[in-house]
Order: C-alpha cells, then sequence, then structure tokens
C-alpha cells in the first residue's frame, strides 16, 4: 500500500498487486474478514457440530455445517425487505447489518473432503459428498464492522442432493421427468453442482445447476440427447452411482432429466420446498440475473457454460406483483425463454424457444414445450443460437440497463471441425476469455433485440489499438488488457444504446478468465477470475493468483481489489444494500495442476486460512469492510 488512492470516477481506492502469496490481498484501508469456511456450523437448529480439521466429521454431520466449494451467493436482508430498481435489489432502508446469507455449494474434492480421500470408498462416504454441496442459508450480523453467524438460528437451512423437491413447469409430470422414485415426474431428490445464482424481486434466491454431468455414470452408448449434456460412462467422475443406483443411468435412464435447471429457494422460509423451474430450460446453468420489464414482468439472463453453448434470456409471462408475495409464488413457470443470436453488424436478436414456432416441431423431435425445455441445447441449435466462449455469469448494470456477460475462454475455439472466430467471440483460440454487454432495445429487459459490444479481452497481452493506452494506478504489475480501439465507455441511461454512443474500452489492470460478475447500486462492474492451473506460464506470471477487479463503466477503467490464496478461485460476490459489506466467496484453494490439494500431498500449494499443520485447504466466505465504514471500491 502506499498511502492516498487516486479518485477517479467511480472507483476510490489503490489496486493491489498481482499476487502468488498463500493469503487474501485487499487495498490500504479495507479489511477481509474470515466468515464461513466449509465444514464450520452454520447455526442449524437440529446441532452445531464443530468441524474436524482430520476431514472426519460424518455425513450426517456435514449435513449440519457448511457445505464446500462456494459459489454464487446472495444476501436476504432480514427483516424482509422489498425489492426494486431496474435490476432488482433490496430498497434502500432494507437492512445492512443482520439478513441471509445464501450460498452455492459447487463440488466436492475428496482430498480434503475425507482423510483418506476415496480408501474404502462406501455409502457413508457418498453421503458425505452428496451433503457437502448445495446451499446453506446462514443468519448473519453485522456489529461495529464485524460480522458473526448467528447460532442457533431458526433461519439456518441446509440443502443438499439428498433434500425432496419440487419439478414445476412446462417439463414437469412429461414422461422424460418419470422415474422410479418420481413416478408422477413431478417431484426430485436434491441438488448439486450448484454454481452462479440470481434473486427474484419477491425476495427468493435462485441457484443453477452446472455440471450435473459429473455425477451420473452414464451409459456406456450414451444417446445422442446425453451426450449432448456430457452424460457418459467416461464422465462418471464422483463415483456416486456405485452406492447410490439412482445415478446409474443404465438404471434411470431420465434421472439426470431431473437436473441442469434454475432452482428456487425461499431463505425465509425454512421449511419450503425448493423448486425446480423448468420453464427457464435445462442447461449447464450459470446465473439467473434478474432485471424488470417495462411492464413489470421480470426477465432472467443466463449463461450455459460450456465451450460453444448459448446465452438465454427467460421473461415472465405476467407482472411480479410487488404487494402480495405469495401472488408471485409460481410466476416463474409461465413465460418464454429465448437464446440469444449475436450479429456481425453489432445486432442481436432473442430467438423464442416456444414448441410449435421456428422448427420446433414434432418432425424435429420437439413435440411440446417439455421436450423444448429439457433439451433447450438442441432447440438453440435448431433456431440458431450463437455459440460462445463458455457464458459464466449475468448482471444487470442498474444505472444504465446494460446487461453484462462473462465468457470464461475457449481454448478450443478455431480448431478443426470447431466454429471460428465471430464478432462477438473475436479470437480463435480464445483461453483468456473476454466480457461483452448488450443494450436491449428501448431500454426494455422485454425486447426481441439488442445492441451488444465486447467490452474487454483477457490476457496480458490483448490485442489491439487500445492497450497501449493503459496506464498504471499503482499496482506493481498494472498492465492495459484493453483491447478495443475507441473512446470511454458511455454515461448510458437505460434507453441508451451503443448505437448513440462510442465502442467500449476497458483499460487498466489486466486478468484472465473472467468467471463471477455484478454490477453493484453505484454501477462499478465487478469481475472475478478462475484462471486454471493449466493456463500457461507466462500467464501464471502475469497474472498470479485469482482475483477480484472492479471497472468503471464510465471510463473503462479497472482496478484489482482483492488477490485470493494460491489456487483459489474468486467468486460469489454480493452486498449488503448500503454497498458497506461485500460478501465474496473464496473457491478450492490450493486447486493446482499435478500438485494436489489433498493434504497428504507434499506438493500441496495451499493451506489457507488455517494454516494448521493438520488441517487442509477449505473454501469460505470473507465479509470485506472499509476500515472507515464506506461504500465498497469508492
Ligand atoms: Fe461453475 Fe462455470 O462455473
Ligand atoms: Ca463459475
Ligand atoms: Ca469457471
Ligand atoms: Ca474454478
Amino acid at each position: 500500500g502506499s498511502g492516498a488512492a487516486v479518485r477517479s470516477g467511480r472507483l476510490g481506492f489503490s489496486s493491489v498487486p498481482v499476487s502468488t502469496e498463500d493469503a487474501v490481498r485487499v487495498p490500504e484501508g479495507y479489511s477481509a474478514q474470515l466468515l464461513i469456511r466449509w465444514g464450520d456450523p452454520i447455526g442449524h437448529p437440529e446441532g452445531q457440530p464443530a468441524f474436524r480439521h482430520d476431514a472426519s466429521n460424518t455425513a450426517d454431520e456435514q449435513a449440519l455445517q457448511s457445505g464446500t466449494h462456494h459459489d454464487g451467493m446472495a444476501f436476504f436482508p432480514l427483516p424482509r425487505a422489498g425489492m426494486q430498481g431496474v435490476a432488482v435489489r433490496p430498497a434502500p432502508g432494507a437492512s445492512s447489518s443482520h439478513g441471509l446469507l445464501a450460498t452455492n455449494h459447487e463440488y466436492p474434492d475428496y482430498g480434503t473432503l475425507f482423510g483418506d480421500h476415496m480408501a474404502g470408498w462406501s455409502l457413508e462416504k457418498v453421503r458425505k459428498a452428496q451433503h457437502s454441496l448445495g446451499i446453506s442459508v446462514v443468519e448473519v450480523r453485522g456489529k461495529g464492522g464485524v460480522w458473526k453467524v448467528v447460532s442457533p438460528s431458526a433461519h439456518a437451512r441446509r440443502i443438499h442432493a439428498g433434500t425432496p423437491m419440487r419439478i414445476a413447469g412446462p417439463a414437469a409430470g412429461h414422461p422424460s421427468m418419470r422415474t422410479a422414485a418420481s413416478p408422477d415426474g413431478r417431484s426430485a431428490r436434491g441438488t448439486f453442482a450448484n454454481c452462479a445464482n440470481g434473486w427474484t424481486p419477491w425476495g427468493t434466491f435462485l441457484s443453477c445447476e452446472e455440471n450435473f454431468n459429473y455425477y451420473f455414470r452414464g451409459r456406456a452408448q450414451p444417446t445422442p440427447d446425453e451426450a449432448r449434456y456430457g452424460l457418459s460412462a467416461r464422465n462418471d467422475i464422483t463415483r456416486w452411482a456405485r452406492f447410490d443406483p439412482r445415478f446409474d443411468l443404465e438404471l434411470h435412464p431420465n434421472a439426470a432429466n431431473h437436473f441442469g435447471w434454475v432452482v428456487e429457494i425461499d431463505p425465509y422460509d425454512p421449511g419450503s420446498t425448493p423448486v425446480k423451474r423448468t420453464a427457464l430450460g435445462r442447461k449447464k446453468q450459470e446465473g439467473a440475473a434478474p432485471a424488470i420489464c417495462r411492464d413489470g414482468r421480470v426477465a432472467f439472463y443466463m449463461g450455459d457454460d460450456q465451450a460453444f453453448e448459448y446465452v438465454y434470456k427467460f421473461v415472465t409471462a405476467k407482472p411480479w406483483n410487488p404487494l402480495d408475495r405469495a401472488a408471485n409464488r409460481d410466476l416463474l413457470d409461465e413465460g418464454t425463454l429465448y437464446a440469444a443470436r449475436f450479429d456481425a453488424d453489432g445486432g442481436g436478436r432473442w430467438l423464442p424457444l416456444v414448441h410449435g414456432s421456428g422448427g420446433l416441431v414434432a418432425a424435429n423431435g420437439f413435440a411440446s414445450q417439455a421436450d423444448v425445455v429439457v433439451r433447450a441445447r438442441q432447440a438453440a441449435d435448431l433456431l440458431g443460437a450463437t455459440p460462445m466462449d463458455r457464458p459464466e455469469w449475468t448482471s444487470v448494470d442498474p444505472v444504465s440497463g446494460a446487461v453484462y456477460v462473462t465468457l470464461t475462454g475457449n481454448a478450443t475455439r478455431g480448431r478443426a471441425g470447431q466454429p471460428g472466430a465471430d464478432a462477438a467471440n473475436p479470437r480463435a483460440p480464445n483461453p483468456h476469455g473476454h466480457v461483452l454487454r448488450w443494450f436491449e432495445e428501448d431500454g426494455d429487459h422485454a425486447a426481441g433485440s439488442f445492441r451488444w459490444e465486447v467490452v474487454s479481452l483477457g490476457g496480458a497481452r490483448a490485442q489491439g489499438a487500445g492497450g497501449a493506452e493503459g496506464r498504471s494506478m499503482g499496482g506493481a504489475a498494472a498492465r492495459p488488457h484493453a483491447a478495443l480501439p475507441g473512446r470511454p465507455l458511455p454515461a448510458a441511461t437505460p434507453a441508451a444504446t451503443p448505437a448513440a454512443t462510442p465502442a467500449a474500452r476497458a483499460w487498466g489492470d489486466a486478468y484472465a478468465n473472467p468467471d463471477g460478475l455484478t454490477v453493484d447500486a453505484r454501477g462499478v462492474v465487478w469481475i472475478l477470475t478462475d484462471m486454471p492451473p493449466t493456463a500457461a506460464a507466462e500467464d501464471r506470471a502475469a497474472f498470479g493468483n485469482n482475483q477480484l477487479l472492479a471497472m468503471d463503466p464510465l471510463t473503462g477503467e479497472t482496478r484489482r481489489f482483492l488477490t485470493g490464496p494460491r489456487g483459489a478461485e474468486i467468486t460469489g460476490v454480493c452486498m449488503t444494500p448500503d454497498g458497506r459489506t461485500m460478501f465474496v466467496n473464496v473457491q478450492h484453494p490450493g486447486e493446482a495442476d499435478g500438485a494436489g490439494v489433498d493434504p497428504r500431498d507434499p506438493r500441496r500449494v495451499s493451506n489457507w486460512p488455517d494454516f494448521r499443520p493438520d488441517g487442509r485447504p477449505r473454501s469460505a466466505t470473507l465479509a470485506v469492510r472499509r476500515t472507515d465504514g464506506g461504500p465498497i471500491g469508492a
């Protein structure tokens, strides 16, 4: 830290240097407090078993503790508060010192979850893995700048791979959803692979099921539809089917159709049944960022995180009712699902995935809307959606109405037999990813068309005339990353479109593999990175550990705000309504190429955050504050 930060536009902190330390670093004048680690008791009314550093907690204990591999997360104020704005957020005045944190837990790492990895693989071990995933709802309270878990709490809840759920929307009851355990196709058991998230204006949490295929033993000869979603015997990397036959697709071919959905959870009602909202389409679900349409209907922007998959939007059929929460209970079951086509001229179309239109008819394998939503990828193929470079998080700028999406990278673009570069995915291959945004036509989130632009290209040596214009902002390794020629980003209004404004150009601190993303109430774009351990040596040298950056869309300036421990992804960002606490997740510290997370591996690269010789690295939620209590980033 070098004293006073240079304030410009919306940013008022000094960027932190690139780091290879096994530590979290934040700017001068900020603190990052450890709040909830994997295995910490969450204040569950049925018990608060302490974490055992040798990983000897049982499956039953894990079901009362925080899950592992924290990902998308949202803060719900207590008491429950109204939501408002273009990009709906808790209304000003909602509590910023007391609330519920709903956190996704993405995947298990058997090297840390167990003391002896997969030795003696058993039903008990499968159950512990199943209980380590899903969602934690935790009551938290901040006092004098220090956040604590409220324990015990009537609100505390774990939802995991064994929790009973309801299936709703067009696929409910369809023959493809019927299984031995769910003969009517209207109930499901559990959720896992929970990645990015969303929320609704009526105060529910949307958890997104991403890489569900890795939890099933697929058939030796997968059908084309199974193959499209990555279901195969080869992809059974979690080995659940060995002791839990419902994950064996030879025995239960429809079982995987219960996963890949957006799951709606009411964090304010611990007795509520989570609901799989099939109207939003089945994919490797990434995010469901909400925005209010002009007529009060609600739009949700979603990604499908796999190379050459699509960006989606869902618009409810009816407006939401701000006066009657119960009236919104099943609003997500009716509406229109769209896939995005990004045209070379900077325009784009929302292609409706509606049975009976655009070739989505029985002759092409779509006999009903259930067929369309269960095989949303194939439906979007038929309509000509644009294959993207792994769409991750989405977020709507509450100030300008711009919708942002991170495209985390796609090293296979341009390979033989694969699509080459196009306007919206301008690099082949694209190992470093990019950030793209669009403005809906007339600023209405229900629109059928939009204008889009690339905001920034990841990578230390991003091509383009704009790159040389970056300037150092005080970080040791600040460097230009922006790549697009043009003037600074516009001060946009909800009705603005890029047609009326200059081309985007981000500059400042560089990064690779943008993944998490949120635009805060001030309009600052927070970008979180997940550069994989397999990244090239020059990228690892340039960017160090994964990080969180802030971009001011008015100036394009980007500053590095937080760096994580070794081998961790930084993800799951959310804020209190007053913008004065930022919760952020550290996922999979120690994950490394060739050198294990497994504490028995002498080459392990992280022992964060406990640093106990007998311990293990643990994913965790941080509460970031300004020591003077001011707004984060300002
Ligand atoms: Fe789980 Fe695509 O991140
Ligand atoms: Ca992600
Ligand atoms: Ca990722
Ligand atoms: Ca990751």
